[in-house]
């Protein structure tokens, strides 16, 4: 791996697991381990252990756990490296970074410097005279002078090559200029500026660096918004627009928009805690993002049906989350005796902060928006539809996480569609079993089809051999647990293992004890995947007693060696071994 043993030793005893979690997790202490509520799914008891002997974390209720960097890699949202990296700075350590890291590093900073030379030059250039039409549109959109400098605003020039010249004239080569999308390349091969002409919006992460650009057009040609395609320094699906503001905010929540320039009249108005995905779905990685900042978010996306639909699409992905969640539902405008659709960023011109100070306090919770979304499909004064209604909607209910929602939210459902608590209760138990039925078989199909698309955690859990497989974790076990009590000699192979992964990590931890070292769980961490590391994890965090554990280890060796046998016993030809048999009765 990248970083030296003798940098990774150190930091693991630099970095013990209890007080790493114990900054996230409050922890208590039962018996030999640590308990807490889990970070990682929403529980009302801790599941959530932390061995300090093992230096490992489980959770028994959501399977996850790992080593103390697996730990950071999950709440943090951060790759292996910069985990590392993330540690070795709490620990107060330097990191020693490795060639090839040490160049993709340089090029990183390069392309960060390169932005931020970038957004000056618009910057620059919006208070030239090339950024006159900017600053009129600033001002049609009542965006104040104030407002467009803490967003770092600027122009681009309407021509092929200003930036390009400008940046060169930095000394930016072609090559950094194409990798950091704001050069492309025409037919012929030539360069010109991705952005021209436009209002230019610097996407800013919560580090304070210039990742990216979202743009406008001044006019109503397409395409209205041109945002920076994927680069080395720029994922979308991690980004919030505006994070880098609202992180700062007093208000006790963070409102999520659709819209780059909604960010921008939210925060003129006051509403410094809004952010924006920028046009696309809200990710996992955004979420895990937020939980840094607040436990309550606001959805607040458009009012036509492509935000309702945002809108439940976030509900879905936050609703095992620890976040508490409200939808703010804009109300449509009323023009010429019709009704407009209308974003954050029109409420706040018609109607005012006020208002959307009221609508703000009053939004309903993600229940209640769903609820309404159901309720609204069915007329509930036709009998038939309100049995479709009860149906539906006890589905919904049936996937609270909550018992309190559920029972609160069952009451509401029932007022509504005009039956009895006991009935609505009813439907929704029969809406649990149809939900269970359902995932029941889902499962199956996955296990007589197990070469379809199986999640990998379920691949890594599916055992070939149960028998060999259990003696594999035994072996495992006892490896992590003690080591002396393994002969010099390799017991076993790799291959012997009727489980890949389980023999990975043996040969792993092995590697490892033949270099004098004590075989540690951490050390396996950079090479599995989180769903690998969680289910080693799991075999790990098992019972296995130290008396009698030298019998234990013959016993769970004889059984792999067996178990092995058998297997390529079966792999040979069937015809030779029909004749080997033959000449053996002869
Ligand atoms: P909208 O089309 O809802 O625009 O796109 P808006 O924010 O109301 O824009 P204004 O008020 O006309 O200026 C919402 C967001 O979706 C992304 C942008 O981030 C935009 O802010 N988007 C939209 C794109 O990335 N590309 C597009 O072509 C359109
Ligand atoms: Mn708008």
């Amino acid at each position: 791996m990248a970083f030296p043993q003798s940098f990774m030793d150190e930091l693991m005893s630099r970095s013990d697991i209890v007080d790493v979690v114990s900054s996230y997790v409050q922890l208590s202490r039962k018996g030999s381990n640590l308990f807490g509520l889990c970070p990682f799914h929403s529980e009302k008891t801790g599941s959530f252990s932390v061995s300090p002997d093992k230096q490992i974390y489980y959770c028994f209720g959501c399977k996850k756990g790992g080593s103390v960097i697996n730990f950071i890699m999950e709440i943090e949202n951060l790759s292996f490296p910069d985990a590392v990296r993330f540690l070795a700075k709490r620990a107060g350590m330097e990191v020693p970074e490795e060639e090839g890291n040490r160049e993709a590093a340089r090029h990183r900073q390069r392309l960060l410097d390169l932005n931020r030379d970038a957004a000056r030059f618009y910057y620059q250039t919006l208070q030239q005279p090339e950024g006159a039409a900017v600053r009129a549109y600033l001002e049609k959109r009542q965006i104040l002078r104030a407002t467009a400098v803490k967003f770092g605003m600027g122009a681009s020039p309407d021509a092929w090559d200003a930036l390009l010249l400008a940046m060169t004239k930095k000394g930016y080569t072609k090559a950094e200029l194409l990798d950091a999308g704001l050069v492309v390349r025409n037919k012929n091969g030539g360069l010109y500026d991705k952005f021209r002409n436009r209002l230019m919006l610097p996407v800013i992460d919560t580090r304070g660096d210039v990742v990216a650009f979202g743009s406008r057009v001044l006019d109503k040609s397409e395409p209205k918004y041109m945002n920076s395609s994927e680069t080395p320094v720029y994922s979308k699906r991690r980004v919030l627009y505006g994070l880098n503001l609202a992180k700062k905010t007093k208000r006790p929540n963070i409102i999520l928009c659709e819209g780059n320039l909604d960010i921008v009249t939210l925060h003129q108005a006051g509403f410094d805690n809004a952010v924006a995905s920028m046009g696309t779905a809200l990710t996992v990685e955004q979420t895990r993002l937020l939980s840094r900042f607040t436990k309550e978010l606001v959805l607040c996306y458009d009012n036509d049906d492509a935000g309702k639909i945002a809108t439940d699409r976030a509900l879905q992905i936050l609703n095992h989350s620890e976040f508490s969640v409200k939808v703010l539902q804009l109300p449509r405008r009323l023009v010429d005796g019709q009704y407009v659709k209308q974003d954050a960023d029109d409420f706040i011109k018609f109607q005012g902060p006020d208002a959307f100070e009221r609508l703000l306090r009053g939004s309903e919770n993600g229940v209640e928006f769903r609820m309404a979304q159901v309720a609204g499909k069915y007329d509930l004064t036709q009998d038939e539809s309100r049995v479709a209604y009860c149906e539906e909607i006890s589905t919904l209910l049936a996937s609270l996480p909550s018992a309190a929602e559920q029972e609160i939210y069952t009451l509401r459902a029932a007022q509504t569609a005009g039956i009895t608590p006991e009935a609505m209760k009813l439907e929704v138990r029969r809406a649990f079993k149809r939900n269970a039925a359902r995932e029941r078989r889902a499962e199956l199909r996955r296990s007589l089809n197990p070469a379809s698309q199986l999640q990998p955690r379920e691949r890594t859990l599916h055992y070939e051999n149960l028998r060999s497989a259990r003696a594999e974790e035994g072996v495992l076990r006892l490896l992590l647990m003690d080591s002396t009590l393994f002969p010099r000699d390799i017991p076993l192979q790799a291959s012997d293992f009727s489980s890949p992964l389980l023999g990975r990590a043996f040969s792993l931890l092995w590697q490892e004890r033949s270099e004098g070292k004590e075989p540690s769980l951490s050390l396996l961490t950079p090479y599995f995947s989180s769903e690998e590391m969680s289910h080693l994890t799991a075999v790990y965090q098992q019972p296995e007693s130290r008396q009698n554990a030298s019998q234990a280890l013959d016993d769970y060796i004889r059984i792999i060696h067996t178990e092995a046998e058998k297997r390529a016993d079966s792999q040979q030809d069937p015809l030779l071994l029909a004749t080997e048999k033959y000449k053996g009765k002869k």
